[in-house]
């Protein structure tokens, strides 16, 4: 669908009536989890093929009138982002390869036929959140202000075809460990249901996709795993992703191989940036296909020495063992590996402002 420019981001300001208490909020931020405490604010900003982006505004987090025969809550014409701000060691705010996340927001957006959205109003709109919203940043390691931008169709109809309104909202959630166990090394199923097929969604971020991983997640959780991997729809052999993460493989021979994008994975920002770094760390770095056999037969071997997830909420994630109907194994010592940790670090210590960013990943704020 064609997007229409916005003519110029005037963001109105509405102003909060009554903020989450000092004491309240401090309690949220010594223990935040994931996903479960909002900021004060939000943005939303309405789209329709006559206006088109128009009324942005900056206002309190609160519920949204929404009609019900609303679009999203019939066909799922429904798209989001995940991305997170965060605390730098000088004490300033910075957002990690927000220009990437509005790339793929709007990739999403054309294929379920969604207007895009400038990547001027994406990322400028989330500045002006995490800027209202500066007092939510967690105070524990590894804490962040996790950003969710996403875009529902409005329009009341009840026709199978792209909605004519649609609105934007960016909410903020503070962020700790996105696994509750804090688990050195997390343990996966293989799913025997899949989760995209060729020519499917499975490379949009649609909030469709997640509805229809929650039975194969909820089996995971079930029998004792801390996640799903799904395997390709067709052949039911290659290892695709997690349920919300992508997933990466370390070879004794130096080689780290992560599964390329067939367009039913989920292109992971985070996945792109360890492409580059590892590349860096000087390791020989394939996108390929690994098929569920063979990683069992590696890690047997010795060959597999580590594996891990990857994304915005998991950041960086060993695995340590894998399940599924053919038994179950574990990788090296089923624990943390150096390189997974080595990665991790480099990761981290980019996005917190720690090491010079020679790679145009971060926008600050201040
Ligand atoms: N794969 C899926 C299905 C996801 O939901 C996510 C999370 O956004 C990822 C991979 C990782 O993507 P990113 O690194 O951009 O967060
Ligand atoms: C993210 O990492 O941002 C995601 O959207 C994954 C989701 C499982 C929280």
């Amino acid at each position: 669908m064609a997007s229409i420019a916005a003519p110029e981001f005037a963001l109105s300001r509405i102003e909060h009536p009554g903020r989450v208490a000092a004491d309240a909020r401090t309690a949220i931020l010594g223990n935040p989890g994931f996903g479960t405490s909002f900021s004060d604010h939000m943005i939303s900003i309405d789209w329709s093929e006559e206006k088109g982006w128009h009324d942005a505004t900056l206002g309190p987090r609160q519920p949204i009138p929404l009609d019900p025969a609303a679009a999203v809550l019939h066909y799922a014409q429904e798209i989001f982002e995940g991305l997170k701000a965060y605390r730098q060691v000088d004490g300033g705010i910075a957002l990690f390869r927000p220009e990437a996340n509005a790339a793929r927001f709007n990739k999403s957006a054309e294929r379920l036929a969604m207007p895009t959205l400038p990547e001027s109003l994406f990322v400028d709109s989330i500045r002006a959140l995490v800027d209202a919203d500066r007092d939510w940043f967690p105070a524990i390691e590894g804490g962040s202000l996790y950003l969710r931008p996403f875009m529902i169709a409005t329009e009341a109809f009840l026709g199978v075809r792209p909605a004519k309104h649609y609105k934007f909202l960016v909410i903020a959630s503070p962020a700790g460990n996105y696994f509750k166990s804090g688990a050195p090394a997390v343990s996966i199923w293989v799913s025997e249901y899949t989760r995209a097929a060729p020519g499917g969604t499975g490379a949009a971020k649609c909030g469709g996709n997640y509805a229809a991983s929650l039975v194969p997640q909820g089996e995971a959780i079930a029998r004792g795993h801390d996640q799903v991997v799904f395997l390709d729809a067709a052949e039911h052999k290659w290892v695709e992703e997690l349920g919300g993460m992508n997933l990466y493989f370390a070879f004794d021979d130096g080689t780290l191989l992560t599964p390329a994008l067939t367009g039913t994975i989920l292109p992971g920002i985070t996945r792109d940036s360890i492409l580059t770094l590892a590349r860096e760390e000087g390791l020989t770095v394939e996108e390929g296909r690994y098929s569920i056999d063979q990683w069992r037969e590696d890690a047997a071997s010795g060959r597999l020495v580590e594996t891990f997830a990857c994304g915005t909420a998991a950041v960086v994630t060993p695995v340590g063992k894998v399940s599924g109907r053919d038994g179950e194994f574990t990788i090296g010592s089923g624990g943390p590996g150096q390189l997974t940790q080595r990665l991790k670090d480099r990761l981290v210590s980019i996005q917190r402002g720690e090491t010079p960013d020679t790679h145009g990943w971060i926008t600050r704020l201040d």
